[in-house]
């Protein structure tokens, strides 16, 4: 078992038996599991303080903002262990409390204001190329459908994997459709949404 995994972070879902994975719900008894960067990545959380927070204070900022979040949204994050090693993690909220949306303008305008916006996807180096991430996005996908949403959303990357939230091409995969696209010299960047019936 990860350290920290109590009755709060219980929401523990076993895999396959043969796979050794398991997802977990990001609370605070589980938090403290959220590996290197995302820790202490505050780019869609405090954008303005992005590039100029020293670690420790991203790191306060990141978990002062798990903790906002959850009062009205909760969960709001998902970790993905293999075996008791953190292995990727996936961020979601509604997106008035993601504040870093506003940084792609007209992508921006197009967000629906009653979904629910995955800022991050991310699996670590070492577990990439292994169906981890489609998988964490199933189940981020499943929790949202039973929570009763209406659609998610995220800023995904036509040109690169290289994204917060992956490539658009994996969002495809799982039934999003594009939205809006804009070409930038950042990159390439869809909107993409799957509606959830909510
Ligand atoms: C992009 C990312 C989220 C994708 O997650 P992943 O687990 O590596 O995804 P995978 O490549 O295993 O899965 C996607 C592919 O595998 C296929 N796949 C699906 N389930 C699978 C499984 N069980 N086993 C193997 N492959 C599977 C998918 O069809 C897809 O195919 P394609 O990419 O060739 O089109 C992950 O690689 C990542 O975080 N990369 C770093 C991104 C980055 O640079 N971020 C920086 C900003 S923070």
């Amino acid at each position: 078992m990860p350290r920290d995994v109590g009755a709060r972070g219980g929401g523990r879902r076993m895999g396959a038996a043969d796979t050794g994975t398991s997802i977990v719900n990001i609370d605070g008894s589980t938090l403290g599991e959220l590996f290197l960067p995302c820790r202490a990545c505050v780019y869609w959380e405090r954008p303005g303080q992005f590039r100029e927070a020293p670690p420790e204070e991203a790191e306060r900022l990141k978990a002062g903002w798990f903790r906002a979040t959850a009062e009205q949204f909760d969960p709001c994050g998902k970790l993905l262990y293999v075996d008791d090693e953190p292995a990727a993690y996936c961020q979601y909220a509604p997106p008035e409390c993601v504040p870093g949306i506003l940084e792609y303008e007209e992508l921006a305008a197009r967000v629906d204001k009653d979904g629910v916006f995955i800022s991050c996807l991310f699996v670590r180096e070492g577990h990439r190329g292994k169906g981890l991430g489609p998988r964490l996005l199933k189940d981020v996908i499943e929790d949202l459908r039973n929570r009763g949403c209406k659609a998610v959303e995220t800023f995904a990357r036509d040109d690169s994997d290289n994204n917060c939230s992956g490539p658009t091409r994996l969002y495809l995969a799982q039934g999003f459709r594009i939205i809006a696209s804009k070409a930038s010299p950042q990159g390439t960047f869809s909107l993409v949404r799957l509606d959830l019936g909510g």
